[in-house]
C-alpha cells in the first residue's frame, strides 16, 4: 500500500491562514475517513515558534477544533521532498514556493482555490488585519478548499 498523502499549508506568517487550513483538512479528512497527514508553515521570520493568532484560535475553536498547540515555523527545501504536496494559501506565496523548491522536489506544488472550480487563481484573503468575521471568511474559504482537495487525493490523484 502506497504511503497517505501528506499535505503541508503555506502562507506568509502561519499564524492565521495556514493554520486554519491544516486544521479544516484535519477535520474534514477524520469526518469522511481518508488517513492524511498534515501540517504548516510560512515564508516569512516573524512568527516562528509562535501560537496561532489568537482569532485564529478562536474561529477554529467555534468549528471544533483545537489549534492552540500549532506552532509557527518556517517552510524549508527538505519540505519538497517530505510532504506529497505542498498547497499556498495565495498567488505570493505560491511565487516563493517555486523559487524555493529544488529541482529534484518531488512534492507536487498547487495553490488552494485552484481545486475549487470557479475559484482558480485566488488568494485565500488574509484576515490578520481584519476582525473576527474576516477571519470566519477566511475559515469557510479553507473549509472549502481543503475539502475539495481532500476529494481529489482520496481519488488518487
Ligand atoms: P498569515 O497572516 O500569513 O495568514 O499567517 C499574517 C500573519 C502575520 C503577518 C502577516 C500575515 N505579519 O506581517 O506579521
Amino acid at each position: 500500500m502506497s504511503k497517505p498523502p501528506s499535505v503541508l499549508f503555506v502562507c506568509l506568517g502561519n499564524i492565521c491562514r495556514s493554520p486554519l487550513a491544516e486544521a479544516a483538512f484535519r477535520q474534514e479528512a477524520a469526518r469522511v475517513g481518508v488517513e492524511v497527514e498534515a501540517e504548516s508553515a510560512g515564508t516569512g521570520r516573524w512568527h516562528i515558534g509562535e501560537a496561532p493568532d489568537r482569532r485564529a484560535q478562536a474561529v477554529a475553536k467555534r468549528h471544533g477544533i483545537d489549534i492552540s498547540a500549532y506552532r509557527g515555523r518556517l517552510v524549508s527545501r527538505e519540505d519538497f521532498h517530505r510532504f506529497t504536496h505542498i498547497v499556498a494559501l495565495d498567488p505570493d506565496n505560491l511565487r516563493v514556493l517555486h523559487a524555493l523548491s529544488p529541482a529534484d522536489a518531488t512534492a507536487e506544488v498547487s495553490l488552494l482555490l485552484d481545486h475549487v472550480p470557479g475559484r482558480e487563481g485566488e488568494a485565500v484573503s488574509d484576515p490578520y488585519y481584519g476582525d473576527l468575521s474576516q477571519f470566519e471568511e477566511t475559515w469557510a474559504d479553507v473549509a472549502l478548499g481543503s475539502a475539495a482537495l481532500l476529494r481529489k487525493l482520496a481519488g488518487g490523484s
